[in-house]
C-alpha cells in the first residue's frame, strides 16, 4: 500500500517506473516492425488479379498437380482449386515462412484461387493443412 499522504519519493519512484516501462516497450517494437518488413512472402490479397510472372497450379484430386516449382525472386506462385466439392488450402508449415501471418491460407472452394509472391530466395515446402499425408509441395525460390 502507498504511504499516505504519498510521499515525495513514493511519487518520483512511480514515474520512473512508469519511465523504465514506456521505453521497454518502444525498444521491444522496433523489431517486430522491421521483421515485418523482410517478410520472405507477400500473401497478395487478390490472387485473380495478381500481376507479373505467375506460375499457376492446379489443385485437383487431392493433389497439387505441380508438385515442385522453381521461380526467381519477386514472381507469384498462383493457386486454383479445380475440384469440385472438396477444399483445400496452401499451408507453409515449415521453413522461412512459417512466421509470416496468413502462413495458413483459407480453405479454398472449387474456383477460388490462392497468390503469393516469394521475395527472399529459400525452399518453401507447403502442405494442405487437412490432408498434409498427401498434398505436399514445393517452390524453390532463386
Ligand atoms: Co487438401
Amino acid at each position: 500500500m502507498p504511504p499516505f499522504p504519498p510521499t515525495k519519493s513514493f511519487v518520483l519512484d512511480r514515474r520512473r517506473a512508469f519511465a523504465v516501462l514506456g521505453g521497454g516497450l518502444a525498444a521491444v517494437a522496433l523489431p517486430l516492425t522491421a521483421a515485418q518488413a523482410a517478410d520472405p512472402i507477400e500473401i497478395l490479397p487478390d490472387a485473380k488479379a495478381a500481376t507479373g510472372e505467375i506460375t499457376d497450379i492446379e489443385i485437383d484430386s487431392m493433389a497439387f498437380k505441380t508438385p515442385q516449382v522453381t521461380i526467381k525472386s519477386g514472381q507469384v506462385v498462383r493457386w486454383t482449386n479445380k475440384e469440385a466439392g472438396m477444399a483445400h488450402n496452401i499451408h507453409f508449415r515449415n521453413g522461412p515462412a512459417k512466421t509470416v501471418k496468413g502462413a495458413m491460407g483459407p480453405m479454398l472452394n472449387a474456383g477460388d484461387a490462392y497468390a503469393v509472391k516469394f521475395i527472399e530466395p529459400g525452399v518453401y515446402n507447403y502442405i494442405c493443412t487437412p490432408h498434409s499425408a498427401v498434398m505436399k509441395g514445393k517452390v524453390t525460390v532463386e
